[in-house]
């Protein structure tokens, strides 16, 4: 199973972090991290990003990890995964959005630009249905990628919707590979 690590501090840390930064600023300044510690999730969420250890994920495999609170899925995607997702014309398609927090708003949802930029097996998606919300089920439904049994949304093997009442593509955060097998998240 895969390391996973997360960058946002628990309420706890949080609040032993902000009690020392009312020691080092001092008593005048104590109003901040007070006021601060009414909103950690905020804060937290301004911060958070996350590096995931993919080496121990292999062809076919899929892991769920945590970002902001929100679960992320990264699938290593098989050769015919790719190759359904690349034979989808675009035409076909719900939503021609790529929905890539990394390119620009209006990109086209091509298989290439939905993965990861020189590592096309790999897909890294916010795993909540554009629906309402639910978690959507993975190697799954009428396409073989996600499928949401809430209302019934069908992904494809790019996180595409297909069919159902989900209006948008599962989005993609913003991520890199900062090494051969390390992912940062956000
Ligand atoms: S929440 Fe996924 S189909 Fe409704």
């Amino acid at each position: 199973m895969a390391h996973t690590d997360t960058a946002e501090p628990t309420r706890r840390e949080f609040l032993y972090i902000a009690t020392g930064a009312a020691g080092v600023v001092g008593a005048g300044a104590l109003a901040w991290p007070f006021i601060d510690q009414m909103n950690p999730d905020a804060s937290a969420l301004a911060l958070a990003s996350i590096e995931v250890d993919v080496s121990a994920v292999e062809e076919g495999q899929s892991i769920t990890v945590q970002w902001r609170g929100k679960p992320v899925f990264i699938r290593y995607r098989t050769a015919e995964e790719i190759e359904a997702a690349n034979s989808v014309p675009l035409s076909d398609l719900p939503d021609q959005a790529a929905r890539n927090s990394n390119l620009p708003d209006g990109t086209e949802a091509t298989d290439a630009n939905r993965s990861a930029e020189g590592k096309e097996p790999w897909l890294v998606m916010v795993g909540i249905c554009t629906h309402l919300g639910c978690v959507p089920l993975g190697e799954q439904g009428d396409f073989g990628g996600w499928f949401c049994p809430c209302h019934g949304s069908h992904y494809d093997t790019a996180g595409r919707i297909r069919k159902g009442p989900a209006p948008e593509n599962l989005l993609i955060p913003p991520y890199a590979f900062v090494s051969d097998t390390t992912i940062k998240i956000g």
